[in-house]
């Protein structure tokens, strides 16, 4: 059993009801945020609360709360689960309750709720040794950018991958890489790191900017393009980033190996920056 957040109140878990009229379970009216915790501290909370912010005024949900109360809320939540030390932090509004109609409805409260999931560390092990990835049309709508609860999409793509045989799908757009099911993606191409600019095709993934700045920051030659799905193909490195999983290697893509078949050289360099960056973080 676990403590979650929901509307003012920790609760446990089993305790934590939402009216069958929430606008979320209805129509997938909802913004989401999932925001790392290591050792007990929030990872990133202020990009994390942006991307928030930016999101609701989207879909034009109010935001309850300021960014210290978030981040209050966030952290009793954390010491509400106590022992819990590598940990996803959940976190959803939607437009609230109300009489099912498309329009948005008068006066409603939204619903807000946070749970923290914690991290498996023997699966997160596994995933560094490198995944298996399919290409596929992306099949979602043109707001990609808006990190929407409404994941039907991303869900058949994830599940096709999974029948495939597979543990992630890349996904394109007019013969372009958007980005996986759930996570942001990056090709080494010519020596060169490339991840596709950020436009409503992509989620401006917050994993994804850090290991920009990480590259920039070491003189890794890097580069926001588009990257057409034939230059994935021959792409000598391919990695997928995403707050839960953090960076991880592709070495298998559409059944063909990804360079040598293993992680690569870069991937390893980055990924060791990235240890070091988590480790002298203080929250
Ligand atoms: N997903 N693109 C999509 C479609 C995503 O769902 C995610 C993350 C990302 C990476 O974003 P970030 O680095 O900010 O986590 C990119 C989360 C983890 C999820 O849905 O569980």
């Amino acid at each position: 059993m676990s403590q979650v957040y929901l509307n003012g109140q920790f609760l446990d878990d089993s305790d934590a009801v939402v009216s069958v009229l929430d606008r979320g379970f209805i129509f997938g009216d909802g913004i989401y945020e999932v925001i790392p915790v290591y050792h007990g501290s929030l990872f990133r909370m202020e990009q994390h609360l942006e991307r928030l912010e930016n999101n609701l005024a989207a879909v034009q949900i109010e935001n309850p709360y300021s960014r210290s109360e978030w981040t209050k809320l966030a952290n009793q939540l954390i010491l509400k689960n106590e022992g819990v030390q590598a940990a996803g932090l959940y976190l959803q509004l939607t437009r609230g309750v109300a009489r099912r109609d498309h329009a948005f409805p008068d006066n409603t409260t939204p619903t807000v709720f946070m749970m923290l999931q914690a991290v498996d560390s023997a699966s997160l092990q596994r995933l560094r040794k490198g995944i298996r990835a399919i290409t596929h049309r992306d099949i979602r709508w043109e707001c990609c950018h808006l990190k929407t609860t409404s994941l039907l999409p991303n869900v058949l793509l994830k599940q096709w991958a999974i029948q495939d045989g597979a543990d992630e799908v890349i996904l394109f757009r007019d013969g372009h890489i958007t980005e996986g099911s759930a996570s942001n993606v990056f090709a080494v191409i010519d020596g060169t790191l490339m991840t596709p600019p950020k436009s409503e095709r992509l989620l401006p993934g917050i994993t994804r900017d850090l290991i920009l700045e990480l590259a920039r920051e070491h003189d890794i030659p890097c580069q926001e393009t588009d990257i057409q799905t034939e230059q994935l193909i021959s792409a000598e490195e391919i990695w997928i980033s995403s707050s839960t999983r953090e960076l991880v290697p592709i070495i298998e893509l559409d059944g063909s190996p990804v360079g040598k078949g293993m992680p690569g050289k870069l991937w390893e360099r980055m990924f060791s920056l990235y240890q070091q960056f988590k480790s002298d973080f203080k929250g």
